[in-house]
């Protein structure tokens, strides 16, 4: 028999540490299961169709887009967002560097940006400008210019900027 997009599965997986399940249908994005069912929401939704990386999480070690996800290729996944990163009087040592530097405006694109940023350190603990350009190349910033955030990158992988 054909699935339908409105058929609902249990996923099982692991968010920021904890072990999770949810009921998602197949038109149900890792997004709006964040946002919406799991009431996350620290990721956040922009262009919902894979340009501006507002929204990226990070699955079994990589950054991805979560507005493109299906939820239900969440199944058996290690799940990161930026609710397990930092608590308010603690911040993760990425977000301090954001801060520090200057690279917070509106931030809007922030979380995503971090996420960026935390899926490279994770693979690269030391990662040449090619690199952290490549790595956050997705994440689309209207008010900083990119400077500073370029320069956040650099501090938190312990370089500064020379420049
Ligand atoms: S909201 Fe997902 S890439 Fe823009
Ligand atoms: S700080 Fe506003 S979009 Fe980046």
């Amino acid at each position: 028999m054909k699935a339908n997009l409105s058929d609902s599965t249990t996923i099982h997986f692991v968010l920021n540490g904890t072990e999770r399940h949810a009921e998602v249908t197949g038109d149900t994005t890792a997004l709006r299961l964040l946002r919406d069912t799991l009431n996350l929401k620290g990721t956040k939704e922009g262009c919902g169709i894979g340009e501006c990386g507002a929204c990226t999480i990070i699955v079994d070690g990589l950054a991805v887009n979560s507005c493109l996800l299906p939820a239900a290729q969440l199944d058996e996944r290690e799940v990161q967002t930026i609710d397990g990163l930092g608590q308010k009087e603690q911040l993760h040592p990425i977000q301090e560097a954001f801060v520090e530097n200057h690279a917070v405006q509106c931030g809007y694109c922030t979380p995503g940006l971090i996420m960026s940023t935390k899926a490279l350190l994770d693979e690269n603990a030391a990662p040449d400008d090619d690199a952290i350009k490549a790595a956050i190349s997705g994440n689309l910033c209207r008010c900083t210019g990119y400077h500073h955030i370029f320069a956040s990158v650099k501090a938190a992988c312990g370089n500064k900027e020379e420049n």
